[in-house]
């Protein structure tokens, strides 16, 4: 048997935790009669880079772990129509895996469930986790910490009881997707952010081309290490350069970081979300 871990993860913690599901999930699992006796074999697959996101068909035997953080209480809508084309499965049973920055999952889990049973998957089960926003390290401190790791151990357990015993899909509600989050300032009023793009301070960058390398939309030129195309606001590049040359300045952005860091500082009790 096969556990792909495919995720969408531009600052890696998604992909960190749907890795730790695939972790469990293999152990409890191995010796088992649904994966022939054998120890399941993980495949990690990436799916954040231009060049990653390839069509991608899975067999029935198959197990996917499909994994995307939440954006503005969505699928991140630039990932949302490859994956509806791209993603396809056969009867192949899945996990959706969706990370959220201690404000709220919003409608994302619900669906990449929906998508995923659309394109020909198995959902056995779906979880969101709190984990540490990628705008500000005060919101969702630290998290995924180890209460939220034994909940991804929950979920994997849960997974293997449904794959041993042949388990139905889970029941989800069909009705539509509500819309996108409005970012808030601080004042409550919208942050318009849509077009902002990080700011290079060229004294601090050496050229390593990290920044280039790392971008989900391919949008930094490898040469002059600006932004010069989308940008997705996703952090990545941010978090990439280790000599601090970026950064998003946007008067919005910042106002509406300071408001996640007044209004959701604290740890959500309600972090986890199984369906
Ligand atoms: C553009 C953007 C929008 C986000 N929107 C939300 C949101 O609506 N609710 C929330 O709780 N967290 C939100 N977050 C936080 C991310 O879901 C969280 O940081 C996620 O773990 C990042 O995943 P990654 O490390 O795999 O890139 C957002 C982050 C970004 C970059």
């Amino acid at each position: 048997m096969r556990i792909c871990v495919v995720s969408f993860s531009p600052t890696g913690v998604t992909e960190r935790l749907a890795q730790s599901v695939a972790e469990t999930l293999a152990a409890e699992l191995a010796g088992k009669a649904c994966c022939g006796g054998a120890a399941p074999h993980i495949e990690r697959i990436p799916y954040t880079l231009p060049g990653e996101r390839v069509e991608l068909r899975f067999a029935p035997e198959a197990v996917v772990i499909a994994a995307a953080p939440v954006y503005a209480g969505r699928l991140p809508n630039k990932l949302l129509p490859e994956l509806q084309v791209k993603l396809a499965g056969s009867g192949t049973a899945a996990l959706a895996v969706c990370t959220f920055g201690n404000r709220s999952c919003g409608e994302a889990l619900r669906e990449l469930v929906l998508l995923l049973e659309q394109n020909g998957f198995c959902p056995l089960g779906a979880a969101a986790f709190a984990v540490q926003h990628a705008f500000t390290g005060r919101v969702g401190t630290a998290r995924p910490d180890a209460a939220d790791q034994s909940e991804s151990a929950r979920l994997a357990r849960q997974a293997a009881a449904k794959l041993e015993q042949g388990a139905a899909p889970l029941a989800v509600d069909h009705s539509p997707i509500g819309p996108y989050y409005t970012p808030l300032k601080a004042d409550g009023t919208p942050a318009k952010f849509l077009k902002a793009k990080p700011v290079l301070d060229p004294a601090r960058c050496d050229s390593c081309g990290r920044c280039a390398q790392c971008c989900p939309m391919g949008s930094i030129d490898p040469a002059t290490h600006q932004t010069v195309g989308v940008c997705i606001k996703c952090q990545a590049c941010i978090q990439a350069c280790p000599r601090g040359a970026r950064s998003l300045a946007d008067p919005d952005f910042l106002s509406h970081v300071a408001m996640l860091e007044q209004n959701f500082a604290a740890r959500r009790a309600d972090n986890v979300v199984l369906l």
